[in-house]
């Protein structure tokens, strides 16, 4: 039984611990949520519990697909041991439908569908509160080489259609989503961090209900139980 030996990080979400593994790290889920860089917090009753298990079913489906993840397997209900990675400081977005900053800076209304998904790179910074850049600022900042750029836009589209096929198998239309990457210490790029109703947009197919973060962003009520909605609908996968 893999034990968490000693906290090296903190974010948001998430802790990250060392464990008895030198090329492995164990994540634990946290409940605190927060929205606008930092600036409204709250806790989510069980959402790091509902996270891990939504975002190892996702990691599950992605490697099904030969879809290189940082994922390893999941230790309880609350950690997740991963491939020790070093993160490219990219927030990856794919959008399928307009929503969210685009829609506002843009002033495009909510739920326009994109004639095709819209690829975006925003520099994980806090400081500057994560600006949209293009892959010419990514590699001005040596964020990332052309080639991992390359590397980084292909397996994201891969990812998008992989996700898109998942969620319609369950009555969800997946908006949009934000992924980021890291690489392993053997020099591969992989898929890190998390996917789940913190980092996508899901909206109900029939209702177009929103089944995600929004509704903690929005003040919409029922957080909670949009999540167990997204992980009650994507365990009746086989
Ligand atoms: P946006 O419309 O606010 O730019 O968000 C695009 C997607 O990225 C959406 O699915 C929510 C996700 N996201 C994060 O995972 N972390 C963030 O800090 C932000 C702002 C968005």
């Amino acid at each position: 039984m893999m034990e968490k030996l000693q906290m090296i990080y903190e974010g948001k979400a998430k802790q990250l611990y060392t464990c008895e593994r030198e090329d492995a790290l164990i994540i634990h889920y946290k409940d605190d949520a927060t929205a606008f860089n930092g600036v409204k917090k709250a806790q989510i009753e069980h959402k790091g519990e509902l996270n891990n298990a939504i975002s190892t079913i996702i990691f599950n489906a992605l490697h099904k697909h030969d879809i290189p993840t940082h994922y390893i397997e999941t230790l309880n209900n609350r950690d997740q041991l991963c491939h020790k990675v070093k993160i490219i400081p990219l927030e990856v977005i794919i959008r399928n439908l307009i929503a969210g900053s685009m829609a506002k800076r843009l002033d495009i209304k909510e739920g326009t569908p994109a004639p095709r998904p819209i690829y975006e790179l925003c520099y994980k910074n806090d400081d500057l509160g994560d600006p949209l850049i293009n892959e010419d600022h990514a590699f001005a900042l040596g964020a990332a080489s052309e080639e991992d750029l390359a590397t980084i836009k292909k397996l994201t589209l891969e990812i998008n259609r992989v996700l898109i096929d998942l969620f319609d198998k369950i009555g969800i239309i997946l908006v949009d989503f934000k992924i980021e990457f890291g690489r392993t210490l053997d020099g591969r790029i992989v898929l890190a961090d998390e996917i789940s109703p913190d980092t996508c947009r899901f909206w109900d197919k029939e209702t177009r209900k929103k089944l995600d973060k929004d509704r903690f962003r929005r003040d919409l009520g029922n957080v909670e139980d949009a999540y167990q909605e997204i992980l009650k609908r994507l365990s009746t996968l086989k």
